[in-house]
Order: C-alpha cells, then structure tokens, then sequence
C-alpha cells in the first residue's frame, strides 16, 4: 500500500474537501448522496438507493461466502456559518461540516477505493456493506435506514463507525468498551399566560415569570433526585417571549435537551419535569404544555467488536497511540446499529496544536488534521481485511 499512499492521500484530502466546500444539512444531502454515488460506481459498487432518503448504500460482495460487515458514515452538515479562513472554506451560505461528517464521508469512501483498487474484493470471504446515513444530527437517518431493511439481505454481522475528536491528537485513537454516547431528548414548552400592559401586571399572566421558575425549579432535578453516580443533563437552550420592553407577552416557548447513560435516569428526569411543570401551573395559574420528543437512546457498543477495533488500531498505529475512553454526554444515532448488531464506534483524534487545529465540535472555527484520513482509512481497511480474509 505504502507506493500508493501518497496517491490516496492526495485524493482523500481533494474529495474531502469537495464535501466541506458544498455541505448540506440534514435530509436535504442531496449533492452528497450524488456525489457519493459516482465515486462509488467509478469504483465498480453495487449501489442501492433509499426510498426518499438522501443517504445510500454501497455493497462489496466477496468472491467466498462470509460474514458481512457494515461501515457507516453520517454524510450531514450544521447549520453553522464557517469562520475558517480557508480555501475550501464552505460555498453553502450559513451551513458548514462542523462535525466532520465530510470526513467520515470521504474515509468510509477511500476503505472503499483501497478495497477496490488493491485487489482486496477479490480475496474477500463474505461482504462489505457501505452505509452512508443523511440526518445524523438530528437523530432520525439510522433509524429510517434501519426500518428500510439496510442491515438485511445480506444480513449484517457487525457494524463499525468512526467519528473525528478534537479532544485527542492527530495520530491517536479512542475507543468505547461499550457506553459511549448518553441519550438526547429534546423536550419543547409552552406557556400561555395573558397578555397586559408591563405597568400593570395585575391585569395578565405572565408566562416569563413561570417559565423562569420552571427553568430554576428543574435544576433541582439534576443536583437532588439523580443519584450522585449516575450522570444527567437537563439544558434550557431556548427561551422566546415578548417583543417589547413594557409589554408582558400572552406566551413563552421553551426548549431544550434532556441527557442520561440509562433508560431509568432518562425516565426519572422525564417523571420530574411533569411533576415540576404542575406545579408551576398552579402557582402561577399559567397553560403549560410540556412534550418530550424521544430522539437517540444511549449508545452501548459490544464489547467483542471495541476490542476487536483496539487490536486493529494497535496493529496500525502502535499501543501508544490508542486507548480506551469514557463515555461522553454528547449523542450519536450509530446508537440505532448498535442496538440492532453488534457494534462498535472509534474516535479517531484530528486535533493538531501547533496547526492551530483545536477547535471543538460545533464550533465555526473546527476543521481538522486532514492526517486524520489516511489514518482512518488503514484502520478500516486492516478491520475489513481481518474480519472478511
Ligand atoms: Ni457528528
């Protein structure tokens, strides 16, 4: 491989950045899906499209009869305006990969190319199935693709994902024993009150007093009925009422998120939010309609298929370069796989200091290490060649 990597860097970092130039947001990856579709029929892939979805699937069958393993990468962007004063800075007005989804994109494509191209299909016993997911921010792709049967015919065996961390450096890589992602569910609030002139307040309702107090009231929740072991997040992102400094408004709208490592806490923080919210009904004679929108459960990787992924990170980048992580109060929807098969998620470290590329997550400055590609590319690479040969 080693006479061609130069090669393959060169275009992982071109095809990378075409993905970073023209991202799209979740469910409207339409140029993404289209672009992942040609690279993949360049490279002699059976495609199979997705009914109204943006995401697809590719599928390396082996010459001998085998397992069949699943490489998925979420291909959707943020809504984010770019601040990176780069030349493949973003072209798309207001939205930007601050994920890193256009690398996951542009690695799961190169295992692909290098399967191809270095003659690996030929060896392969059993299959290779590409799964390029729309909508992975807002937690509904995986369970769309999964309800359209892409982990069947062939059935898939394992499942790996991988996703960029600028918590660790370029070169290095994490994995999960098994919980690595806390749930997310984002609950929404409604408050009417009553509208008045804000010189009279004896005359209205005023839902920003209650909503204050509800968001006061349920950071109790977290700090006193949530077992000190066990970690919770309750977060009031969105707060909207009123227009005018002297009027007090007919009505507030709340929402936020709601983040714990079991079902049992997630229920418990639910169960208390209903308690709290009737009580704020009462003693502020406020309407509140409070609804829970269940998104992504926590993600529980199999334990086999981790330490399957360490021994093949081991074997590409050195016992120093790759260590086992603790779970993260962010959220993942490789969730949905990983409940479906066994599976595991790597975190492939893209940071660089002396790069200046430190960036978190979500943030318009982020971008990363583009070593970061031909990294994850040999790690998925060596995980196909070890499962499938
Ligand atoms: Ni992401």
């Amino acid at each position: 491989m080693h006479l061609h990597e130069d090669k393959m860097r060169d275009w992982l970092v071109h095809t990378r950045r075409d993905f970073h130039m023209y991202p799209e947001v979740s469910n409207q990856e339409s140029r993404t899906g289209e672009r992942i579709k040609e690279i993949l029929s360049q490279l002699d892939i059976e495609v199979q499209d997705l009914h109204g979805l943006t995401g697809l699937v590719g599928l390396i069958r082996g010459k001998g009869q085998g397992k069949t393993i699943a490489l998925r990468a979420d291909i959707d962007a943020l809504p984010i305006q770019e601040l990176n004063d780069v030349p493949y800075k973003s072209r798309h007005d207001g939205i930007m990969h601050a994920c890193g989804h256009d690398v996951h994109t542009t690695i799961m494509l190169g295992v692909a190319k290098q399967i191809q191209e270095a003659g690996l299909n030929k060896e392969l016993k059993g299959n290779v199935k590409f799964l390029f997911q729309p909508a992975e921010e807002v937690g509904t792709g995986v369970k769309e693709m999964v309800a359209q049967g892409v982990l069947e015919d062939p059935k898939v065996d394992r499942v790996f994902g991988c996703h960029v961390s600028p918590d660790l450096p370029a070169g290095t890589v994490g994995v999960y024993r098994t919980l690595s992602h806390a749930s997310a569910d984002r609950f929404s609030l409604v408050i009417e009150g009553k509208g008045a002139h804000g010189g009279r307040p004896n005359e209205g309702i005023d839902p920003i007093v209650a909503g204050s107090y509800f968001v006061s009231a349920i950071q109790s929740v977290v700090g006193r009925n949530i077992k000190p072991t066990d970690a919770a997040v309750i977060t009031v992102g969105k707060f909207m009422a009123g227009k005018a400094a002297n009027v007090i408004p007919r009505q507030a709208d709340l929402e936020g998120t709601i983040r714990a490592f079991s079902n049992n806490v997630r229920d418990q923080l639910i169960e208390r939010m209903r308690e709290i919210i009737q009580g704020i009904q009462q003693t502020f004679s406020v309407r509140c309609d409070l609804q829970f929108h269940e998104s992504v459960p926590a993600c529980v990787n199999d334990e086999d298929t981790s330490s399957f992924l360490y021994d093949v990170a081991v074997h590409v980048l050195g016992s120093d370069r790759v260590r086992y992580l603790p779970p993260i109060t962010g959220s993942e929807d490789f969730a949905f796989f990983a409940i479906e098969r066994p599976g595991a998620i790597l975190r492939l470290g893209c940071a660089n200091r002396e790069k200046g590329l430190v960036h978190p997550l979500h943030s318009p400055h982020f971008n990363v290490d583009e070593e970061v590609l031909l990294i994850g590319v040999r790690l998925f690479t060596e995980a196909v060649r070890r499962s499938l040969t």
